[in-house]
C-alpha cells in the first residue's frame, strides 16, 4: 500500500480550505493546507468579505454622524470629520484579528500550514514552493480573482480592483464602478458615503444580475435616492489614463451616441474567475469545465479518484458561506462519512443600506417552474422599522400555488442580511408559508415582516 505524507492536502486557505482543513483534521485525518499568501483566511479574510464590511460600517457610522442622520432623535453632533487613515487602521486591524485566529485554529487542530504555490507533479504529489509533499487526498480550495476587462489596465492608482478600493488613501471626487453587481455597489456605497460622487456603468438593463425583480428595481430606486448615478444598458470602450484622472469612454449597449466621463478613480467590478492558473492540472488529469471551473460531482469529486474541489474554483455561487459549507462536506466526503450541501438553499446578500438579501428562487425563476402565489410585506407597515425610522424596502415570499412550499424569499431592509438566515433554515425544513405565518415572531422585531409577507401569501396580513 502506498504511503502518504498526508492523509488529505488542501491546496488554498480561504473560507473553503481552511474549513475543510480543520473537519479532515477534527476527524482524524493527518492534514495539512498549502498556501501563497503571508496570512490565512484567502480572498474574504484579506481582501473581501471582511475589510470590505469593515468600511462598509464605519462609512456607515460617518454619514450618519455628519450629515444630521440623529438630529432627528434629539443628538447633535457637530464638526464630525473624517480620518481615513484611522479607517483603514481599523479595518486592518480587524483583518489581522481575523486571519491570526484561522492561524491558532490550524495549531489547535494540527493542520500543518504548507507556505507557497502548490502545484500538482501527479494526483497524489504536488509541489509547495521547494517541497514536495504526496496526500491521499486533495482538495483544490483555490478560490478566484478578478475578472479583467480587455483593454482596461489595472494599476491599483487610479484604475483599481476590490483590492484596490478597499485601500484607496484619499477619498475620490468622482468613482466610475464598472459594473452594477455586488462588489460595485458595496464598495460604491464605501467611497459616496466617505464624499465621492459615485457612477456605476452597468452593460446590463438592471443592476444585480440573479437577484429578483422587483428587487433588483427596488434597489435601484433606493441607490439613486442616495445620490448613485446609474448608466445600465451602458458598456465601457476604454479607459485612458493620464496623471490622475481617468477618461472613460461610454456607448449605449445596444449602439447609439458615445460619451466620455471623467474620473479620478475606476473601479472594475465585472466578475471573477476561477483560480487554475499555475496549478498544472493537466498533470493530474483534473478536467476543467467549460466556464474554466473544475468539474466536480455531487459529493465534490473530480474526475480523478482522490481529487476533489470546493469553494470559488468549482461551480455555483462565488460566496464565503458556500465555501464553507462545501468544505465541512468534502472532508466529511473524504472521511467516508455523507456530506451534503444543499445548492437549493444558499442565501445571498449585498451588505448596502439597506441590505439586499435573498434565498432561493427568484419570482421570475419561480414561475419558469409552475404557478407560484406571492406574499409582499413593507416595511412601512412594521412597528420596529417605523419606530426606528428604517422603513426602505420589504419582504417578499414566494410559495409553490398547489403545495405552499416557500421557493424564495428576498429582503430589502437594514436588517436583511441577518434576517435572511431564518428564511433559508425554513426553506431547508420544506416549510409552507403557512409555516412561517404560524410561527410566534418576537415584537416588536423587523422579522414580523416576514411573518406578514409569508401571511401575504394567503392574501391576510394583519398590518396592512
Ligand atoms: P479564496 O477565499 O479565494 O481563497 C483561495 C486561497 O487559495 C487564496 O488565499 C489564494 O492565495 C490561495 N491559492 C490560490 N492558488 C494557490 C496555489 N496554487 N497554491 C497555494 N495557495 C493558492 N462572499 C460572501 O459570502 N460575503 C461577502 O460579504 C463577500 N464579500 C466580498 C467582498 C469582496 C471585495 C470580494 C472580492 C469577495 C467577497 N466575497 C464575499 C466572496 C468571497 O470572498 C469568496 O466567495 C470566498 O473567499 C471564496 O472562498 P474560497 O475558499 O473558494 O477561495
Ligand atoms: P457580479 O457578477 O456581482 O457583478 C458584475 C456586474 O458587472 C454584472 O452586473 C455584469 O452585468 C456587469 N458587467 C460585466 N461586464 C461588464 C462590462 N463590460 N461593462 C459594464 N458592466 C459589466 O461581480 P462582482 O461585483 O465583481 O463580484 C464578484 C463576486 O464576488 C460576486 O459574484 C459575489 O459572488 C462575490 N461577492 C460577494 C459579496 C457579498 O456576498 N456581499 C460582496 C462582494 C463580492
Amino acid at each position: 500500500m502506498a504511503e502518504y505524507d498526508y492523509d488529505v492536502l488542501v491546496i488554498g486557505a480561504g473560507p473553503g480550505g481552511y474549513v475543510a482543513a480543520i473537519r479532515a483534521a477534527q476527524l482524524g485525518l493527518k492534514t495539512a493546507c498549502a498556501e501563497s499568501r503571508e496570512t490565512l483566511g484567502g480572498t474574504c479574510l484579506n481582501v473581501g468579505c471582511i475589510p470590505s464590511k469593515a468600511l462598509l460600517h464605519a462609512s456607515e457610522l460617518f454619514e450618519e454622524a455628519s450629515h444630521g442622520a440623529f438630529a432627528k432623535f434629539g443628538i447633535e453632533v457637530e464638526g464630525a470629520k473624517l480620518n481615513l487613515e484611522q479607517m483603514h487602521a481599523e479595518k486592518k486591524k480587524a483583518v489581522g484579528e481575523l486571519t491570526g485566529g484561522i492561524e491558532y485554529l490550524f495549531k489547535k487542530n494540527k493542520v500543518t500550514w504548507l507556505k507557497g504555490k502548490a502545484s500538482f507533479t501527479d494526483a497524489s504529489t504536488v509541489t509547495v514552493g521547494e517541497q514536495t509533499v504526496t496526500a491521499r487526498d486533495i482538495v483544490i480550495a483555490t478560490g478566484s480573482s478578478v475578472t479583467p476587462l480587455p483593454g482596461v489596465e489595472i494599476d491599483q492608482k487610479v484604475v483599481v480592483d476590490s483590492t484596490g478600493a478597499l485601500a484607496l488613501p484619499k477619498v475620490p471626487e468622482h468613482l466610475v464602478v464598472i459594473g452594477g453587481g455586488v462588489i460595485g455597489l458595496e464598495l460604491g456605497s464605501v467611497w459616496r458615503r466617505l464624499g465621492a460622487k459615485v457612477t456605476v456603468v452597468e452593460y446590463l438593463d438592471q443592476i444585480l444580475p440573479g437577484f429578483d425583480g422587483e428587487v433588483r428595481k427596488e434597489s435601484a430606486k433606493l441607490f439613486k435616492k442616495q445620490g448613485f448615478e446609474l448608466k445600465t444598458g451602458t458598456k465601457v470602450t476604454g479607459v485612458t489614463v493620464e496623471g490622475e484622472t481617468a477618461t472613460v469612454s461610454l456607448e449605449p449597449a445596444n449602439g447609439g451616441a458615445a460619451e466620455t466621463l471623467t474620473a479620478d478613480a475606476v473601479l472594475v467590478a465585472i466578475g471573477r474567475k476561477p483560480n487554475t492558473d499555475g496549478l498544472n492540472l493537466e498533470a493530474a488529469g483534473v478536467k476543467l469545465n467549460n466556464r474554466g471551473q473544475v468539474e466536480i460531482d455531487h459529493d465534490f469529486a473530480t474526475n480523478v479518484d482522490g481529487v476533489w474541489a470546493i469553494g470559488d474554483v468549482a461551480p455555483g455561487l462565488m460566496l464565503a458561506h458556500k465555501a464553507e459549507d462545501e468544505g465541512v462536506a468534502v472532508a466529511e466526503n473524504i472521511a467516508g462519512q455523507t456530506g451534503i450541501v444543499n445548492h437549493d438553499v444558499i442565501p445571498s446578500v449585498v451588505y448596502t443600506m439597506p441590505e439586499i438579501a435573498g434565498v432561493g428562487l427568484s419570482e421570475e425563476a419561480a414561475k419558469e417552474k409552475g404557478e407560484v402565489k406571492v406574499g409582499k410585506f413593507p416595511f412601512m407597515a412594521n412597528s420596529r422599522a417605523k419606530t426606528n425610522r428604517d422603513t426602505d424596502g420589504f419582504v417578499k415570499v414566494i410559495a409553490d400555488a398547489k403545495t405552499d412550499r416557500v421557493l424564495g424569499v428576498w429582503i430589502v431592509s437594514s436588517l436583511a442580511g441577518t434576517m435572511i438566515a431564518q428564511a433559508a433554515q425554513a426553506m431547508e425544513f420544506g416549510a409552507t408559508s403557512e409555516d412561517i405565518a404560524y410561527t410566534c415572531h418576537a415584537h416588536p422585531t423587523h422579522s414580523e415582516a416576514l411573518k406578514e409577507a409569508a401571511m401575504a401569501v394567503r392574501g391576510k396580513p394583519i398590518h396592512v
